[in-house]
C-alpha cells in the first residue's frame, strides 16, 4: 500500500469474477474486507478459506482468511461496521435486451437501510451513464442524508481480464483504474481507496464520465471483433487466409491493434453492456448504428461456423443430420471457466435443431446447459467428455470454437475425419492439414 494511505474497512456486495479479486487484493494491502454475497454458499466458501474464482491465489486467500483480514456474510449489517462500500453486482439484460438494474437496486436498497455519515460508496458495476445519479444516488438518499455532503458516492468501472493473470500479467493492483466522484470530494476520497491497491488513478469529472468509458472500451472490442469478423468471411470466398494477413498487419508499430475473427463473442460483458448504451441512447432520440451492426455482425458468427461445419460434412458425402460433431472449448474464451452468453451455446443449439449428435470437450468446463431459447427449445445440461483418441475417432467432425491452450489439438487433427477450426488454435498443427476448415481462410480444393 502507498505510503500515507490509511487501512480502512471496506465491504464488497457481490462476490464473483469481479467482487472477489478485488476484496482479496483490498485485503491483501492491508485492509480489512468483508464481502457481502446474497449466495450463502459463496459465503461459506470464503469463510472456509476456499477459492473459487480462477484470478484469485488460492494460497493468497486462505492466509487472507485465516489473518482474519477477509472475510463474508450474507448479511448486510455488516455495512454498519464499514467506512466504504463497493458495489459488484451483476448488470444482465433481460428478455428484450433491456437493462435489468435490479441487482443494482436492490444492492442500493441494502446499503440506504444502513447508510452513515461518511460512508464512501463506489458502484463497480458496468452500466449505462447515468446510472450512478439517477438511480443509485435517489435510493442512498431515502436514508435522510445527502450525498456529497453526508456521504460520498463515485462511480469506477472494474476492467477485469479474465484469464489474463499470470499470464499478460493484468489483474487489479496493477491495471489503471478511473474514477468519477459526485463531487470532487467523493473524486478524491475513491481515489485514494482505489490507488491503495497500487496502480495508477486516472480522475474524471463525474460518475457517467467514468460509466461512458466503460462503455467506450467494451464497444471499441465489440466493434472492432466484428470488422474482423466480416473481412474474415469475405476472405473466405477470396481464397486469402485472414490470420496470415492479421500477422502481418500487425508488424506496424503504431496505428494498428489486432483484433481476431471467431464464432462470435460471448461473457458478461461484450455481448451485454453496449446494449445498455444503445438502450439509454433512444432517451435522446438517438440510435447507436455501430452497435447495432457489430451485434448483427458477431452474433451470425455461429451461424457461419455451422455452415462450414456442413460444407466440410459435405466434402466426405454426409450431411449434419445424424452426424457426430465434438465441440471443444465452451468457455467464452480461452483459458477461463466462464461459459455465460458462449457461442458455442448457440453452435451446439444450431448443431441440434439440424439433427446432430452433439458433445462437448472442456477442461475448464465440467457442465454446460443450453436451449431454452427459440433457437432450442429444450433444456440441455451436458457433461465435458474426456478428449482421448476413442472419443475423437468417434466423430464426424470435431469443431474447435474456443482454443485453450491445454488441449491437443495435433491429437485432434490425428484422428479426427474432419476438423473445424474457427480460432486458428490448429495453426501450429503440422500432419493432417487437408483435414482442417479454419474460419477465415480459404475452404481446401
Ligand atoms: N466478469 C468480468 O470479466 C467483468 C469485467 C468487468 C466488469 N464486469 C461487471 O462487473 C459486474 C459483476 O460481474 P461479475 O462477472 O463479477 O458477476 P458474477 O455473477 O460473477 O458475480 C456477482 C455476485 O453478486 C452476487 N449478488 C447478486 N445480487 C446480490 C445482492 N443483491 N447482494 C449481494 N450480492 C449479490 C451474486 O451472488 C454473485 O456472487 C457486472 O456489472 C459486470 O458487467 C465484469
Amino acid at each position: 500500500m502507498a505510503e500515507g494511505t490509511e487501512r480502512i474497512r471496506v465491504a464488497v456486495i457481490g462476490l464473483g469474477y469481479v467482487g472477489l479479486p478485488l476484496a482479496t487484493a483490498l485485503a491483501a494491502v492491508g485492509h480489512t474486507v468483508v464481502g457481502v454475497d446474497v449466495n450463502a454458499e459463496r459465503v461459506r466458501q470464503i469463510n472456509q478459506g476456499q477459492n473459487y474464482i480462477p484470478d484469485v491465489s488460492d494460497e493468497e486467500l486462505a492466509e487472507l482468511v485465516a489473518a482474519g483480514r477477509l472475510r463474508a456474510t450474507t448479511d448486510y449489517e455488516a455495512l454498519r461496521e464499514v467506512e466504504a462500500i463497493f458495489i459488484c453486482v451483476p448488470t444482465p439484460l433481460d428478455a428484450m435486451r433491456a437493462p435489468d438494474l435490479s441487482y443494482i437496486v436492490k444492492a442500493s436498497e441494502g446499503i440506504a437501510r444502513r447508510l452513515q455519515p461518511g460512508h464512501l460508496v463506489i458502484l463497480q458495476s458496468t452500466t449505462y451513464p447515468g446510472t450512478t445519479e439517477e438511480v443509485v444516488l435517489p435510493i442512498l438518499e431515502r436514508s435522510g442524508l445527502k450525498a456529497g455532503v453526508d456521504f460520498n458516492l463515485a462511480f469506477s468501472p472494474e476492467r477485469l481480464d479474465p484469464g489474463q493473470t499470470g499470464s499478460k500479467g493484468w489483474n487489479v493492483a496493477n491495471t489503471p483504474k478511473v474514477v468519477g466522484g459526485l463531487t470532487p470530494q467523493c473524486t478524491e476520497r475513491a481515489a485514494d481507496l482505489l490507488a491503495s491497491l497500487g496502480a495508477p488513478v486516472h480522475l474524471v469529472s463525474a460518475p457517467r464520465v467514468a460509466e461512458m468509458t466503460k462503455m467506450l472500451e467494451n464497444i471499441y472490442r465489440s466493434v472492432n471483433i466484428a470488422l474482423v469478423n466480416e473481412l474474415a468471411l469475405l476472405a473466405e470466398r477470396m481464397q486469402i487466409d485472414f490470420w496470415e494477413v492479421i500477422e502481418a498487419a500487425r508488424t506496424k508499430p503504431f496505428g494498428f491493434m489486432p483484433f481476431y475473427p471467431g464464432a462470435g463473442v460471448g461473457g458478461h460483458c461484450i455481448p451485454v453492456d453496449p446494449y445498455y448504451l444503445s438502450w439509454k441512447a433512444r432517451e435522446y432520440d438517438f440510435y447507436t448504428k455501430f452497435i447495432e451492426l457489430a451485434a448483427e455482425v458477431n452474433q451470425a458468427m455461429p451461424f457461419h461456423v455451422v455452415e462450414l461445419i456442413g460444407q466440410g460434412l459435405g466434402r466426405h458425402g454426409r450431411a449434419l443430420r445424424d452426424a457426430r460433431v465434438l465441440v471443444v472449448g465452451v468457455a467464452f474464451k480461452a483459458d477461463v471457466d466462464d461459459a455465460r452468453n458462449s457461442p458455442a451455446q448457440r453452435v451446439m443449439e444450431l448443431l441440434l435443431t439440424r439433427g446432430a449428435h452433439v458433445a462437448y470437450h472442456d477442461p475448464y468446463v465440467p457442465q454446460f446447459s443450453i436451449g431454452g431459447n427459440v433457437f432450442y427449445r429444450e433444456k440441455r445440461t451436458f457433461q465435458s467428455l474426456p478428449l482421448t483418441d476413442q472419443v475423437i475417432r468417434q466423430q464426424d467432425c470435431v469443431v474447435i470454437v474456443t482454443g485453450h491452450h491445454s488441449v491437443d489439438y495435433g491429437r485432434i487433427v490425428r484422428w479426427a475425419p474432419l476438423v473445424v477450426d474457427s480460432c486458428n488454435a490448429t495453426a501450429r498443427v503440422r500432419n493432417g492439414r487437408e483435414k482442417i476448415i479454419r474460419l477465415g481462410t480459404a475452404l481446401p480444393r
